[in-house]
């Protein structure tokens, strides 16, 4: 099949208010870990060279290690995108602080009380946003003491906002999850709390939603009267690179499907929201959750698959086992790759399936979302059959070479008839002249105006453990029985496909 590609273009744009952050303090616990250094500090620096940060601002780094701000500014220096210029990387280190100390003391929190309001009568500062980047273990000590301190609210004085940015993974369980809800809403109101989901954060992911609902084309046909099932995928080429302290504890499914990949199914397959306001687009997308099958015993058998990585071939390279990579128990029997079957009980989706997939080490960085159409019901191009007819695919390219595209069947020119599938293409690069931006930027420009509507919400969040906790039980009761391994840089084991062959489908990829 040779692709053929069909020019989008793109009008003029309409856009809906944007609303400028307030002068804030941004203190961020866990400074000097790698996601602070990798996305937290480069996404703030493209905010402020977008323009798009308010005159004042103060990042405060909050880390163990005692650290000068000379030094930490040193440090993040060196995190700056290339080809930041020199009076913009001025202008946003000096606006750096650090602060160190010991992080589970009442006394450190009196003293970044005293810090926080001195900034704030010095720069005017209106709003604190606390973002916790630490790992997972730290966060209800540090939600008790910001609360105990009395950071945790507004003081009606200079202070007009506060909230609280919480990042992945929130909870390890439903039980945990419920737990640290709980905690947080003795602390902070839920209209303070921003969990953060980066794949929400996606150019590509918010405009799932653009996409469903500012055109006219595609919802009539959003239903199991046109749609056979749907099929999303995330598959990395990483391995577990150096976090197998977290990761084989975790494993795909507490990593990667409680989170970004119910998301995903959420957005696709929610109703529309009365308006595009947090609560309304949260409410709809939790509907979706809630009508998700539960998986008993009966539906967990023969839809879940759940694999590792053995060793293998990566890019003509040899790649190790899991059970080979540094910290990692030779004996492990945490998966790397999950597949689900999952079915929406609700008149849009009944009958409708969703196959789910993700993995480490697989063939390609791929994350796509493909809503496969019906069939045509009779085929008029005698001799051939309907089912020859290669039914069309609406595909979400999330990343990368982030696209939307639609595959339909078309006369191939000459003097014979035949028939070739094609693909209409639209391609974020070329169609808006500019890749995506990163999605740090915007979760963290969201925080700072109050629009929750890219974070998950509480009753979410339970509702995707909720979810997975029967699945998450059989995998840990089964251990490395009912496992099943798959070669580095192939597309999963063999029982991944099996999980389609037995519906008469099968993975794109
Ligand atoms: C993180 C997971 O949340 O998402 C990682 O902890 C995973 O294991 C990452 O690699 C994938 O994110 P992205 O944006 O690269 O698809």
């Amino acid at each position: 099949m040779t692709p053929q590609v069909a020019r989008v273009s793109v009008r003029e744009e309409l856009c809906m208010t944007e609303v400028v952050p307030d002068p804030c303090a941004i203190v961020i616990f866990g400074a000097s870990g790698d996601l602070a250094k990798r996305k937290l500090i480069p996404s703030l620096l493209q905010l402020q060279a977008a323009g798009a940060l308010p005159g004042q601002y103060r990042v405060i780094g909050i880390g163990r290690t005692p650290v000068t701000d000379e030094q930490f500014r040193a440090k993040m220096r060196l995190e700056l995108p290339a080809g930041t210029g020199a009076a913009q990387a001025e202008n946003f280190l000096g606006r750096l602080s650090y602060f160190s100390g010991d992080i589970i003391s009442p006394g450190f929190y009196q003293a970044l009380k005293e810090k926080l309001d001195a900034l704030s009568r010095e720069y005017g500062l209106k709003g604190r946003l606390f973002y916790l980047s630490t790992p997972p273990q730290a966060y209800p000590g540090i939600i008790e003491q910001l609360a105990l301190a009395g950071l945790s609210r507004a003081d009606g004085a200079g202070t007009a906002w506060v909230r609280a940015v919480i990042e992945k993974p929130f909870g390890t369980d439903l039980a945990s999850a419920r737990a640290l809800n709980a905690l947080v809403h003795n602390c902070f109101s839920e209209n303070q709390v921003y969990r953060i989901d980066h794949y929400l954060g996606k150019e590509t992911v918010q405009n799932i939603l653009m996409f469903r609902f500012a055109n006219t084309l595609f919802e009539p046909a959003w239903n199991r009267n046109h749609i056979d099932h749907v099929q999303i995928t995330s598959a990395e080429t990483l391995g577990v690179e150096h976090r197998a302290g977290y990761y084989d504890r975790s494993g795909v499914l507490r990593d990667m499907f409680q989170n970004h990949l119910m998301q995903l199914l959420a957005m696709i397959a929610m109703e529309p929201p009365v308006r595009f306001e947090a609560d309304a687009v949260r409410d709809k997308k939790v509907d979706v959750l809630k009508a998700v099958r539960p998986f008993g015993e009966k539906e967990l058998a023969g839809n879940f698959v759940r694999a590792q990585y053995a060793a293998g071939v990566m890019d003509g390279k040899p790649a190790a086992a899991y059970r080979a990579e540094p910290d990692v128990p030779a004996d492990s029997a945490t998966p790397t790759f999950a597949a689900l079957k999952l079915e929406i009980d609700n008149w849009r989706w009944q009958g409708v399936p969703f196959y789910i997939r993700s993995g480490k080490r697989l063939g390609a960085r791929l994350t796509e979302i493909a809503v496969h159409f019906k069939n045509v019901p009779v085929s008029i191009f005698k001799p051939l059959p309907a089912d020859q007819l290669c039914a069309n695919v609406l595909r979400f390219r999330i990343q990368p070479e982030e696209a939307i595209t639609i595959r339909f069947e078309a006369k191939k020119p000459g003097p014979k008839l035949c028939i070739s599938t094609v693909n209409m293409d639209f391609n974020y690069r070329e169609g808006f002249g500019t890749p995506p931006p990163e999605s740090y930027g915007r979760l963290f420009l969201d925080a700072m105006t109050g629009d929750q509507t890219i974070f998950a919400r509480a009753d979410g969040v339970e509702e995707s453990w909720n979810i997975l906790e029967p699945v998450l039980a059989r995998a840990a009761a089964d251990g490395v029985k009912g496992l099943a391994f798959y070669p580095a840089g192939s597309w999963g084991p063999a029982e991944s496909a099996a999980l389609l062959a037995r519906d008469g489908r099968e993975w794109d990829s």
